[in-house]
């Protein structure tokens, strides 16, 4: 059989729940951080697959309006990350033409987070590459009370009326609303629930779980998950390696 002869449709938005810090720590006997120290690598690769690939969107859950609730030395441990992260990999997002957007209620950070997140935004605005959101004090029902919430401002100043409130003016005021649909869902570490992600813009994406831990998540299990998706979508029964292969022409 000539392989992959009718191109198969990728996904143009990819949505990853990155799951599995913790346990990946705890096996190796380490402090959890050091298990999300080792996300940022995967994270790194995910973003640079997803360049390659040419997604027009790549949008990872990196802290849940839930996660607040972690023992404090974890939760300023991962604001720390965020922040070094944030200062030493802007530039070449930006160098490679990437829009970096954070999405979350981001009035839960310290100035200086906040700070960062607008210079980054600002900075890589009219890149037209992929487009990397970061969801970080997101949760997906905060997105539809912030929208409903925009809404019943416009029905209150009289610029719509409440019969005007419909699926698709609410999606307007959705987070993300001007990207791409998500097309497929990833959560790695092995649960299979949406833990609050991404809640109105899941309603038609492929979802896709991996046992695979999230500092364990590499170009291989991208692929897969990849492949899973275009498997079920046109049933062209690819495998991570042609879409692997994919790649090279
Ligand atoms: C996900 O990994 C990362 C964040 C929530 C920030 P976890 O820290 O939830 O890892 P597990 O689920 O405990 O292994
Ligand atoms: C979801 O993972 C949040 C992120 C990956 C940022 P959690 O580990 O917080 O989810 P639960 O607690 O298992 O549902
Ligand atoms: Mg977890």
């Amino acid at each position: 059989m000539a392989a992959l002869e009718l191109s198969p449709t990728l996904p143009r938005h990819v949505a990853i729940i990155m799951d599995g810090n913790g346990r990946w720590a705890e096996q190796r006997g380490k402090f959890r951080v050091s298990g999300h120290k080792a996300g940022v690598k995967s994270v790194r690769a995910a973003v640079s697959f997803a360049h390659q690939l040419k997604l027009d969107a790549l949008t990872l859950f990196a802290f849940s309006s839930e996660n607040w609730r972690r023992p404090e030395d974890e939760v300023s441990a991962l604001m720390s990350l965020f922040i070094a992260v944030l200062g030493s990999e802007v530039k070449k997002l930006h160098r490679n033409n990437i829009r970096l957007q954070v999405i979350g209620e981001r009035s839960g950070f310290s100035a200086h987070l906040q700070r960062k997140i607008a210079d980054a935004e600002v900075l890589t605005a009219a890149n037209t590459g992929l487009t990397l959101n970061i969801a970080a004090n997101y949760g997906g029902r905060w997105d539809i009370v912030q929208a409903c919430r925009q809404a019943a401002v416009q029905v209150l100043n009289g610029e719509r009326a409440v019969s005007e409130i419909t699926e698709d003016s609410l999606n307007t005021l959705m987070n993300m609303s001007d990207l791409s649909p998500v097309d497929l869902l990833i959560r790695t570490g092995g649960e299979q629930r949406i833990s609050n992600f991404l809640l109105w813009q899941l309603a038609y994406a492929e979802l896709h779980f991996t046992n695979v831990l999230w500092p364990d998540f590499d170009d291989t299990a991208f692929s897969e998950a990849i492949a899973a998706f275009v498997g079920r979508e046109r049933r062209f029964g690819c495998t991570g390696e042609q879409i692997r292969a994919l790649l090279k022409t």
